[in-house]
């Protein structure tokens, strides 16, 4: 256990004190320990004492959960658990109070804040008030309450912390001029309050984002996860014939492949009453067949395969984010091997971190920044993951729940991140994040083509949890 602790912070450059070893050692999970420790020590740090690693853990409940665990896999035993603390379902505490939204924010701001100054370039941020009565050049983080333009071609941003709300001036002739500032997201800024201090001039942004240095590390896992989203189960435009060709693949190939895992990422069916309408597009229209008939297709899928599944928006759940798991009335007809969580989840499979959200966000983000569009999900998800939030804009067309605590919050950089709502098919790397938009399986929708929409259908993700090598395998052919 000593020698597999020290190769996964060598694999860092990060060397431990022999007093930081002993600590690690003593916990339950080393393995699971040294790796959460690892992803939470700032970029630059190489030799680590036994405070660095109390730091480094300190107030984070979730701290003793799995991530990034590097072990010998065997492909018969399934390896797959929600991560502490991100599943919504049973631990809803939202009743909409004005509390409830003041706790919810206060959440959201001390959560990303920690994060902004986990950033090796920020320090530590001095409260709004105190930095607008200096002279001299502060680091300030707050959460932003609106935008404005001025006539003149500059930009005035209001952002607050728990201190007060200040004015954030970018000047037209400021390189930061172009950047795309979005409401209730969290940043950091560099700047100077001006002379009469009614300004805050800002000389420098920053977002919380994925460390430069975060990297996929190469695991001994063999088994590999596909993806299904938006089955849409219950409309005329499911593509019945292309899934059966991808259930008779699975058939021949995934015990060899080590398919060892799906994730239906939301819609998995097309549920009723989502849009005006929507009846003429069903072929089954009563909600309780809908789900029955889906767990009949899912009876096709080999056994040896572990499935979950969470909502979308036209599943049979709130629609406001956090969604809770699929309630037990629409669960009973499902085999065992199929897990029902809420949405968003962070799942570790095998010891990677999988963060799945069905994206009705995505409708938001596109809503609100000039540069994003539907043709192009990726795009909005890796700026999700530069705000580590997967829904920022509050009071929008995408209902959040003030819970609590704000799930929509990438507390923790996953390994692999999928999304699904826009029915488009697609993968890209970020900072060795696997990111995937995991296609549909419904042919244009009537709304669609009224907005001259071309989805990718009939495509199945897959990634291989050691090597991270991603598959979009087509059944459209
Ligand atoms: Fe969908
Ligand atoms: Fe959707």
């Amino acid at each position: 256990m000593r020698e597999e602790v020290l190769s996964a912070a060598a694999r860092k450059n990060v060397f431990l004190s022999p007093e930081a070893l002993e600590m690690v050692l003593s916990n339950s999970h080393p393995i699971d320990f040294i790796n959460t420790v690892l992803t939470k020590l700032s970029e630059n740090s190489m030799f680590v004492t036994k405070k660095d690693v109390m730091d480094a853990i300190a107030g984070d409940t979730v701290i003793y959960a799995p991530q990034k665990t590097i072990k010998v896999q065997n492909s018969h035993k399934l390896d797959i658990s929600v991560v502490p603390g991100t599943d919504v379902t049973g631990d809803s505490t939202c009743e909409g109070k004005i509390e409830d939204f003041a706790n919810y924010f206060r959440n959201r701001y001390y959560t990303l804040r920690k994060i902004i100054e986990k950033r090796k370039d920020f320090g530590s941020a001095m409260p709004i008030e105190k930095a607008m009565r200096m002279d001299r050049e502060t680091k300030i983080i707050g959460i932003i309450y609106e935008k404005k333009d001025t006539k003149n071609g500059h930009v005035i941003l209001k952002v607050e912390d728990e201190t007060t709300m200040c004015s954030v001036f970018i000047s037209k002739d400021s390189p930061l001029i172009g950047e795309t500032f979005i409401n209730d997201e969290v940043i950091g800024i560099a700047g100077k309050p001006t002379s009469n201090k009614e300004l805050y001039i800002a000389n420098e942004i920053y977002h919380p984002d994925v460390p430069s240095s975060n990297k996929w590390v190469p695991s001994d896992s063999s088994a590999s996860v596909a993806f299904l989203s938006d089955v849409h189960i219950g409309s005329y435009t499911f593509l019945e014939n292309n899934w059966k060709k991808m259930i008779a693949w699975l058939k021949a190939n995934s015990t060899e492949k080590e398919i060892d895992y799906i994730v239906f990422p939301g819609d998995v069916v097309d549920g009723i009453g989502v849009f005006p309408g929507q009846e003429e597009e069903l072929t089954v229209d009563n909600i309780y067949d809908q789900y029955s008939m889906l767990s009949e297709y899912l009876k096709d899928i080999p056994d040896h395969i572990q499935m979950v599944i969470h909502p979308g928006n036209h599943d049979a759940v709130r629609l406001a984010e956090p969604q809770p798991a699929l309630p037990e009335i629409f669960r009973k007809s499902f085999d065992s091997n199929i897990m029902m969580v809420g949405n968003p989840i962070t799942l570790n499979i095998e010891g990677r971190t999988v963060l799945s959200y069905h994206g009705k966000g995505i409708d938001d983000w596109i809503a609100g920044v000039r540069e994003l569009t539907y043709e192009d999900p990726l795009k909005v998800m890796k700026n999700m993951m530069i705000r580590r939030h997967l829904a920022p804009m509050y009071g929008q067309r995408n209902a959040l729940a003030p819970e609590k605590k704000d799930y929509l919050i990438i507390d923790r950089v996953p390994d692999i991140f999928v999304s699904g709502h826009v029915h488009g098919a697609g993968t890209m790397e970020y900072k060795g994040i696997r990111m995937i938009n995991a296609s549909s399986w419904q042919s244009q929708t009537e709304y669609q083509k009224m907005h001259n929409f071309n989805p990718d259908p009939g495509i199945m993700p897959i990634v291989g949890l050691g090597t991270g090598k991603t598959t979009m395998m087509n059944f459209m052919k």
